[in-house]
């Protein structure tokens, strides 16, 4: 099945919600945690400094500086702003509490597990690790000298997204897949921004052949390699030490379920994005042709630091529904945060923002299509949103309640035309990046985001005016603004 008929399939429609009602079956939750039994663990030194940078000035491409003395606090201090466990829920009616983590995941089941490769590292062997974010430690799969990742480069440090699609597909079923990718989108972005206020340019490889990555870094059946994340100039480093012959500990992966139930046409669209089209070509941005109506201002400030805001980050249940709205500088900040080039061998603009506009200050309600270069929006629907923008994302009041909500449109014609399947991965890719820059953007500036997986697609393709089974398809919602307070939430 190519990505046409996996997308396709998994549409939502009112009719396909009635036809085919989910139940959860609790008893085989998969465990959110990975773990490599029997590979040694390695401590990463408790409570790294929070990294003080603006982090509305990270989003917009600045750099912290580097201040980790050894490779064991530059890695706890990236994966504590990036991956750590950051606050605890209680579920309804109980004392059970569950873990949220710093990078957000649909339905907080977390597919996305974070391995890394380490090269040259002052003070840290040379290795391949897998994080464990259940105590903020380091399981090490293998030490010395490895190169299981051509085409990764020379950088000192290289992380390796998987996806554990079952963990997903346990609750979303076939439409999973959609939401691993979206997932490894937010991850990657947590990764490459926490980089970049510690002093690291990052750089994402989605072009490597996936099976061979799988053999050549161990991973166990159920993860697949979805995105390698290459860190480079900040890292502390040593000269090489010119390569130990590797040793592996390999580990015994954690069953995850007493039972796991196989979705075909999420198997079957994966294998049909793993063969690479040529060479990671950069596509390039298409021509912004809109007649903008509404010219962007200057983006508004704020110096919340980039520590703090990630690890505050939470995603809204629901939202006040008014009268408190936001400004024009805000939702300025916000698109241009959200919209800044991304550095990775598949990148090329292909998604692009269409803004339902509830209550933001100077702008008439209406939906507006975004052209980040020319820092516009042009009106397409006029008048209010609310009813439309909840309906659309599946009936989650939500949409309707906040100042604004997304569609996010991602042109998958283009992006197939250039990498064949795989470019249905990157245009989710994308759309996940943009989503977690959402996020921290709308943090940073004291609202709050929710990223909105569900949502019904041919009625937003109906509603926006774009041809249902046209090149350019709905891949993800988002919605930003004055959270109500979550009394579960701990921490
Ligand atoms: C790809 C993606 C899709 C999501 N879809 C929805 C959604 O449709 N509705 C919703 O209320 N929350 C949605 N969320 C928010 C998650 O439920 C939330 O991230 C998760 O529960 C963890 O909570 P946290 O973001 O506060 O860490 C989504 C998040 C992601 C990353």
């Amino acid at each position: 099945m190519n990505w046409r008929g996996y997308h396709e399939a998994t549409k939502h429609s009112v009719e396909s919600l009635r036809r085919s009602r989910h139940f959860l079956d609790w008893a085989n939750m998969p465990d959110p945690f990975r773990h490599y039994e029997g590979a040694p663990v390695v401590d990463l030194p408790a409570g790294p400094p929070s990294p003080d940078i603006p982090a509305l000035e990270v989003l917009l491409g600045a750099r912290g500086p580097a201040t980790a003395a050894d490779g064991a606090e530059f890695l706890s201090q990236l994966l504590f702003y990036s991956a750590a466990i950051s606050a605890s829920k209680r579920a309804p009616g109980g004392g059970y509490r569950y873990a949220l983590r710093v990078n957000p995941s649909s339905g907080n089941l977390h597919p996305t597990e974070f391995h890394f490769l380490t090269r040259g590292l002052r003070g840290w062997t040379d290795g391949l690790y897998h994080y464990r974010p259940s105590s903020h430690m380091a399981e090490q799969r293998a030490a010395g000298a490895l190169d299981p990742l051509p085409g990764a480069g020379a950088a000192p440090v290289v992380f390796v997204l998987s996806s554990i699609a079952w963990r997903e597909a346990w609750k979303y079923r076939a439409r999973a897949y959609r939401y691993c990718l979206l997932d490894t989108g937010h991850a990657w972005q947590s990764l490459a921004l926490a980089a970049r206020a510690i002093g690291c340019r990052a750089c994402a490889l989605g072009h490597f052949p996936d099976d061979e990555a799988a053999r050549g870094l161990g991973l166990a059946a159920d993860e697949w390699p979805m995105l390698l994340v290459a860190l480079c100039d900040g890292p502390p480093r040593v000269d090489p030490a010119g390569g130990a012959e590797p040793v592996w500990h390999g580990g015994t992966p954690n069953r995850l379920s007493p039972e796991e139930i196989r979705y075909l046409p999420l198997e079957e669209v994966h294998a049909a994005s793993k063969p690479l089209k040529g060479a990671a070509v950069p596509v390039a941005d298409p021509p912004e042709e809109g007649a903008g109506a509404l010219r962007l201002p200057a983006p508004a400030a704020s110096a919340s630091g980039f520590g703090e805001v990630v690890r505050r980050r939470r995603s809204a249940l629901d939202y006040e529904g008014g009268p408190r709205g936001m400004t024009l500088p805000e939702l300025s900040a916000i698109l241009e945060a959200a919209t800044q080039p991304l550095e990775a061998d598949f990148a090329a603009r292909f998604v692009q923002l269409y803004v339902y506009a509830h209550r933001v200050e100077g702008v008439a309600p209406g939906v507006y299509r975004h052209w980040p270069a020319r820092a516009e929006l042009e009106l397409v629907r006029a008048g209010g949103q609310q009813v439309a923008a909840a309906g659309l994302s599946l009936g989650q009041d939500l949409a309707g309640n906040a100042c604004l909500a997304f569609s996010m449109i991602g042109d998958v014609g283009r992006a197939t035309a250039a990498h064949g399947d795989r470019g249905y991965r990157y245009v989710h890719f994308e759309a996940g990046a943009i989503g977690q820059r959402l996020y921290l953007a709308a943090e940073a500036l004291g609202l709050r985001g929710t990223g909105i997986g569900a949502f019904f697609d041919d009625q937003v393709h109906r509603y926006l005016g774009l041809d249902e089974s046209g090149p350019k398809q709905v891949v993800y919602h988002f919605a930003i603004g004055h959270p109500v307070p979550d009394p579960r939430l701990d921490g």
